[in-house]
């Protein structure tokens, strides 16, 4: 079975978590190319999509469906968004295509997220794709160097500017194992707009389909504090 069927058995699975006459918030990237469509085959009627990137409201536009700017709604009842990485308790790295500010601002607003992807996301650790970092243009060098200091090795994505207009620092070997103290750490960086690394909102639930199915992962609960001593 090849990438592609997979993504589109990820992208069929999701179909089911559509409200009929709801509101529906779509990511970017090619996962979510194969749900546009399918959403658009359905015939399901929706009240309207929000999109995070100007490639998906143009496909959007192209299938018919109707499209929802940010300031025409106040909830979103689910957003369907693919992702780079995955691990186990469904912490992301997102931004391979660029439109991770987006991404995230429709993760933060949606009440479930659902993140669709063929198997080959998986990954026990983040880290092995290049985590991609939003930055304003005027701080590069600096948001660089501070990387640097933290042990990553940051490559500018040449000739690319974000839907923001903003360039991308793709990070390549920083240590992602504590995704919510990095996500938060890095965000905190002057001249950051937006870090790549989903683990403060999480999906709800990962539907990754696979040669023998689509399989669907609810999110683990966040790892508990240790109890206090003699406690
Ligand atoms: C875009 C993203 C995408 O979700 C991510 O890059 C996965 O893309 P694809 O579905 O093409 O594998 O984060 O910013």
């Amino acid at each position: 079975m090849d990438q592609q069927a997979l993504k589109r058995g990820a992208a069929e699975a999701a179909l089911a978590e559509v409200e009929e006459h709801g509101i529906v918030g779509v990511g970017s990237g090619s996962t979510v190319d194969a749900f546009i469509d399918v959403l658009a085959r359905s015939m399901l009627p929706v009240k309207g999509v929000i999109a995070a990137s100007a490639a998906s409201e143009r496909l959007l536009h192209a299938r018919g469906l109707p499209v929802l700017g940010l300031a025409d709604i106040d909830r979103l009842p689910v957003y369907i968004d693919g992702a780079d990485e995955i691990d186990p308790q469904l912490n992301l790295i997102k931004g391979g295509g660029g439109a991770l500010t987006r991404e995230k601002v429709l993760a933060e607003l949606s009440e479930r997220f659902i993140c669709i992807a063929d198997a080959s996301k998986r990954v026990e650790r983040l880290g092995r794709f290049p985590l991609p970092i939003e930055v304003v243009s005027y701080a590069r060098s600096f948001v660089a160097r501070r990387l640097v200091a933290l042990g990553g090795q940051p490559v500018w994505r040449q000739d690319y500017l974000t839907d923001n207009g903003n360039p991308i620092l793709d990070v390549h070997g920083l240590q992602l194992d504590a995704p919510l103290q990095i996500e938060r750490t890095l965000e905190a960086l002057p001249g950051v707009v937006t870090v790549g690394i989903f683990a403060r909102r999480r999906p709800e639930l990962a539907l990754i389909a696979a040669p023998e199915g689509v399989l669907a992962l609810p999110r683990p609960a966040a790892a508990s504090a240790a109890p206090a001593a003699g406690g």
